[in-house]
């Protein structure tokens, strides 16, 4: 698969499924963060949007990978099967990104 530059997304991924990864995020993760774009309030306002998590500055898919399979006290354990993580983690990293 060739790897496409687009400019305008956080970062080109290459593995990954985004339209699969969103509607896993529409029933695992909407419940806290707002998962589609279109703004940076989640329905727990204290939770980042995936919109405003691609535009961490430096975000990468590897941070994103890290921190999916890392523990946080703010946050439940999440148990995501790993074709479900790439799928999530291309998705956000193919929103907008404002800079
Ligand atoms: C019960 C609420 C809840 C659910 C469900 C949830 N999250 Fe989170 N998430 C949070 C909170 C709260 C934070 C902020 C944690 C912090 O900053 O310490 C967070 C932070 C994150 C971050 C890091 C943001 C950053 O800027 O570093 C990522 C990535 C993330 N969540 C992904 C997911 C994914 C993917 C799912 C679904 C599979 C999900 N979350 C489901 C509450 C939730």
């Amino acid at each position: 698969m060739a790897l496409v530059l687009m400019p305008g997304i956080a970062e080109a991924v290459e593995f990954g499924n985004p339209q699969l990864g969103l509607a896993y995020a529409r029933v695992r993760c909407a419940g806290c963060h707002r998962v589609e774009v279109g703004g940076a309030i989640s329905p727990l306002p204290v939770v980042p949007s995936f919109e405003s998590i691609a535009n961490t500055l430096g975000m990468t898919a590897r941070a994103l990978n890290v921190w999916i399979q890392t523990p946080h006290p703010t946050m439940p354990n999440l148990i995501i099967p790993t074709e479900e993580r790439d799928n999530i983690i291309s998705y956000i990293m193919s929103l907008p990104v404002k800079r």
